[in-house]
């Protein structure tokens, strides 16, 4: 059984409030599906206003979905359904982008990792403190630093903590919206190694949601290209990275800034070619990127299905 199964996700967002008359809508998230194993880690990877957050605060019920579902442990949460279970909130937590405004400022680091403890379980103030110190050793951080308060830290320490906090629960899942965008990229590499030894020790699985390709490659054992609310690729890392398909996951690979050889420079000039001339061949009639079609066992990619009826993904 899977972890985590989203189906057909949609998350629809009030772009024009009309008086007596329908508002009008944006889907920010369109009939995206995928599922996730535990342990396992699954990127998802797009541009800025993709949709990718919308699809993490509708998993974790910070933000009520339309149409689809979600099913965590056999739990399944739908449209009309989306009160989540004192068990889906213990084994679903998120790490943020920016953990210092996610922290209230005038509380120590100890009331801020045993938030979620005091509040979904059951465990003694002494028990929540051990595990804090418990926590907070795995993160190269030490038991004095219960008593201080956010500003006395770095960013790259303030997320460190912001994954001790997320995993004190032990949650089967953390979805970790952009956990390193905003540090240097040397503090990138330590705090992804910690999430990782996290991962080992906790056996807890990540949604890793990013706009660097980069930085979810190390992460990541399944990923999906979002565009515009969609999926436009989605396999193992081998098959999306080695084996790119989709012409817009191929011309972000080639965007991703590295010294390249000549070779990869010219490489890099057609993909941009191909992209530009192609590129409008990505949607239908209605401007939505098309579906996804099955490319082997562990490779979708979008297309036109008319084209490729017999390799059809979905029903
Ligand atoms: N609360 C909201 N109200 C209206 N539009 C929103 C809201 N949240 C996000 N959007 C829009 O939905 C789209 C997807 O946003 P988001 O999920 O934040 O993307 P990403 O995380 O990939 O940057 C964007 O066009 C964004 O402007
Ligand atoms: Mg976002």
């Amino acid at each position: 059984m899977s972890l985590l199964e989203v189906s057909d996700l949609v998350v629809s967002y009030p772009i024009r409030k009309r008086f007596l008359r329908p508002n009008i809508y944006l889907d920010a998230v369109d009939r995206v599906s995928f599922e996730m194993s535990e342990g396992e880690t699954f990127g998802l990877v797009g541009e800025s206003g993709s949709g990718k957050s919308s699809i993490g605060r509708s998993i974790l019920g910070l933000e009520k979905f339309n149409k689809g579902s979600i099913t965590l442990d056999g739990e399944k949460y739908g449209y009309d359904n989306q009160k989540r279970s004192q068990h889906f909130k213990r084994n679903v937590q998120m790490i943020f982008q920016n953990s210092y405004s996610s922290f209230n400022p005038k509380k120590k680091i100890l009331d801020i990792i045993t938030e979620p403890l005091k509040n979904l379980t059951s465990l003694t103030l002494q028990d929540q403190r051990k595990r804090a110190i418990e926590l907070l050793e795995i993160m190269k951080l030490s038991e004095s630093d219960l008593e201080k308060f956010p500003d006395e830290f770095s960013g790259g320490q303030l997320q460190r903590i912001g994954v001790a906090r997320a995993v004190a629960t032990n949650p089967k899942l953390i979805i970790a919206d952009e956990p390193v965008s905003a540090l240097d990229l040397s503090v990138q590499a330590e705090v992804l190694n910690y999430m990782k030894l996290i991962q080992v020790e906790y056996k807890v699985s990540y949604l890793f949601i990013s706009h660097d390709l980069s930085v979810v490659q190390h992460m990541c054992d399944q990923l999906a290209i979002m565009h515009k609310g969609r999926f436009v690729e989605m396999g193992s890392r081998e098959a999306v990275y080695n084996n790119s398909t989709h012409i817009y996951t191929k011309q972000l690979l080639a965007a991703v800034p590295g010294s390249l050889s000549n070779d990869e420079l010219d490489k890099r000039a057609s993909v941009f070619a191909e992209y530009q001339q192609s590129k409008n061949n990505m949607y239908n009639q209605n401007g939505r990127v098309h579906d996804l079609y099955r490319l082997s066992e562990n490779h979708l990619v979008s297309g036109k299905t008319e084209d490729k009826l017999d390799e059809r993904a979905f029903k």
